[in-house]
């Protein structure tokens, strides 16, 4: 178990003699002039990391010497130009960058790690063990790097009873029995995790704030909160919490928290000013309010910027940002009301507000409209507001995405959102340059995401779901890296370099989005889930039901009507071209096409195939590729861990049973409905 538990921090041993040799030779001593707990960390981990890969202990001066082989530092202490570096080439990366170079000055090999600041030199670190632990020469290094958006958050949906909501991998590390675990190894140990791959923020405890919870904010709990504080802080993680937007009722013996209310806005202004006593370097607040019977701004006819404006002025005199989800629909919607659109509901709700927000309120969007389903288009909000800070959000745990029992690598995905072209300020309008703050110079930008991992020995249940987090990171740290790279060095990492291990492993993940997309919800349509816990099928599990996930199949066809003409209207919310393309049959892509559309069984898809023999074709094809995957897996018996190797067996035989079922059930409930049989005459039920 402990390799799970290393998860892409394995250090293993290096042992390519030359290599070992190369290496050796650099990380011989270390001299760091400053003071910090980041550079702190950052020596931690290199001389854990050279013990563990070489066997060396090296010798740390804090002072500078020349006989030191690692220089280490900011470009304030550091003269860059003795080591062949200009000034500028540091002076001018932002301050979470950073330029690792290697020199042989007069026959001594010397690596110098230095960055704009501090966590720059900490992300120097990180990426120079990686190239170690993919068995790179760092002989004639000379990497700068530095993150393409400011903040890149994780945000932990755990609850303090020990739960986490859609956590699918054992219970929090944070929290126990409605207090804290005081594990604190293992919270440093995720603060490592998440700062090897530059996540800089994140938030503690659910969106959804229960009674406890609320408590948070309170010296009741505050001095914890500020022991994990403590600890994130020195691996450059700003800390939020989510908060209840009912505080100054529910902890405050307040009769309102109306947020026009002068009585309310004090309480908050001291309630701010007391954490910060706690935490000088507080992130602010994460605010789902309005939402899913989550109290908010509208129980006192107030809009969101009037909820949002009245946190972030309480913030404010700290640079403290409040992150307001823009996840707001109806969700007590009357199937019978052909008229309402959720996925229309985000844009409703917050386009007309923009201009309205201070400036330390940044909106959260998913990345969809509905709710991170294995297919949806990018949300329209995403662009459309000039004037107001964004974030998009993501979602590393796998909720509608096979729950870490099945694989399903989401890069990939995450990917095709960030390149997408949305127009808003015509052609390149990329989702990665609106939400890096390039677009329209938002003063908070970024990309958050809801965190997939637990207590569970190997962190996130399948072990192949380590991807997602290492992914999330490295791409949101910089969105134009590759898929197929991102997975190549999360195996290395991972597993080592055999070849046949890399391949297969590899090979797998980037194979596992589509294989999981083939045996769901078809053409982008969605949800046909079971209630509550989401996971596998229910075709009318919500057909009925008050959530706005509908597929409306009848016996002659199926898919949700969003056109302008007779449908919802939604595609309107898109910039052209995108609008037109979705609105129209005849270019609406097809694994988008039940999203937008309502088409007979019979409609002729792009691909030539009608929807239903596309449906049949797909389900069948789902269901052995994940037997495929199941033989890939098993061709590595032998090749790693037991542990490692059977978790991950263990949890795709699990998969196959899920695509079984989805495939007979979409099968057949499809067949039923339709009477189309299937061309190939497989057997349905
Ligand atoms: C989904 C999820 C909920 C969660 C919500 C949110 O609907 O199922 O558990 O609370 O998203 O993002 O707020």
């Amino acid at each position: 178990a402990e390799k799970g538990y290393k998860a892409w921090l394995q250090y293993n041993e290096i042992t390519d003699e030359s290599l070992k040799a190369e290496y050796s030779s650099y990380f011989a001593s270390l001299s760091v002039t400053e003071d910090s707990p980041i550079l702190n960390a950052a020596v931690e981990e290199l001389t854990l990391a050279a013990n563990a890969m070489l066997g060396k202990d090296m010798t740390i001066y804090n002072y500078f010497t020349d006989d030191a082989t690692i220089i280490l530092g900011t470009y304030q202490t550091i003269d860059v130009e003795e080591y062949g570096l200009s000034a500028d080439e540091v002076k001018n990366l932002n301050d979470e960058g950073y330029v690792i170079k290697s020199v042989n000055q007069a026959d001594t090999k010397k690596l110098v790690l230095v960055g704009k600041t501090d966590k720059g030199v900490l992300y120097a670190a990180f990426q120079l063990l990686r190239f170690m632990q993919t068995s790179n020469s760092i002989d004639g290094l000379h990497h700068v790097e530095q993150p393409k958006n400011q903040f890149r958050m994780m945000n932990q949906w755990d609850n303090m009873d020990g739960s986490i909501e859609r956590g699918y991998s054992g219970n929090s590390i944070f929290y126990d029995e409605n207090g804290f675990t005081g594990d604190l190894t293992r919270i440093k140990d995720y603060a490592r995790l998440l700062s090897s791959v530059g996540i800089n923020a994140i938030s503690i405890n659910n969106v959804n704030v229960w009674e406890v919870e609320t408590n948070l904010i309170t010296s009741k709990f505050l001095p914890e909160v500020q022991q994990i504080a403590d600890i994130f802080r020195a691996y450059g993680v700003q800390t939020f919490l989510s908060i209840n937007f009912a505080s100054p009722i529910q902890i405050g013996g307040l009769a309102t928290a109306d947020p026009l209310d002068a009585g309310v806005q004090k309480w908050w202004a001291e309630k701010v000013e007391e954490i910060y006593k706690y935490i000088p370097d507080f992130g602010g607040f994460v605010v789902k309010a309005d939402s899913e019977h989550r109290p908010g701004p509208f129980f006192y006819d107030r809009d969101h910027a009037d909820g949002a404006n009245m946190l972030a002025e309480a913030l404010a005199p700290f640079n403290g940002v409040v992150f307001w989800r823009c996840f707001v629909y109806n969700c007590l919607q009357d199937w019978r009301d052909r008229s309402t659109d959720r996925a229309r509901a985000a844009f409703d709700h917050f386009k007309p507000l923009d201009g309205k927000f201070l400036d330390n309120v940044v909106l959260q969007i998913k990345n969809g409209p509905m709710d991170f389903q294995v297919r949806e288009p990018i949300s329209p909000l995403i662009g459309s507001m000039e004037k107001t800070n964004q974030v998009m959000e993501f979602q590393v745990a796998q909720e509608y995405t096979g729950q870490q029992k099945d694989l399903c690598f989401l890069v990939p995905q995450w990917k095709e959102y960030l390149k997408f072209d949305t127009h808003a300020k015509g052609e390149g309008t990329t989702v990665d340059s609106i939400v890096n703050g390039s677009v329209y110079d938002f003063k908070y930008s970024g990309i958050t995401a809801v965190s997939n991992i637990g207590n569970d020995a190997n962190w996130t249940g399948n072990t192949l779901a380590q991807a997602n987090l290492f992914g999330y990171g490295r791409l949101i740290w910089n969105p134009d890296a590759t898929s197929e790279d991102i997975a190549d060095d999360w195996v290395r990492l991972t597993f080592g370099d055999d070849k046949n291990v890399v391949e297969t492993v590899k090979g797998m993940l980037l194979d596992s989005w589509h294989i999981y997309e083939n045996y769901n919800a078809p053409l982008g349509v969605g949800w046909m889930i079971n209630q509550h816990h989401h996971y596998g099928p229910n075709i009318d599990g919500y057909e009925y039901d008050v959530w706005g996930t509908y597929h409306f199949s009848d016996r002659d066809g199926m898919g949700v009507d969003r056109t302008m003409e007779t449908g919802t209207g939604y595609t309107e919310q898109y910039f052209s071209p995108n609008k037109e393309i979705y609105n129209s049959l005849e270019t609406c892509p097809d694994e988008l096409l039940l999203f937008f559309h309502h088409v007979p069984y019979t409609y002729e898809l792009k691909s030539g195939k009608t929807v239903i023999q596309h449906i049949y074709d797909t389900h069948f094809l789902g269901f052995e590729q994940v037997e495929g995957l199941i033989t890939r897996w098993n061709s590595l018996e032998g090749k790693m861990d037991d542990y490692r190797f059977n978790n991950v067996k263990e949890r795709l035989h699990m998969q196959l049973k899920n695509a079984r079922e989805w495939r007979d059930q979409i099968n057949t409930y499809f067949y039923r409905k339709s009477g189309v049989p299937d061309a190939k005459n497989r057997t349905i039920y």
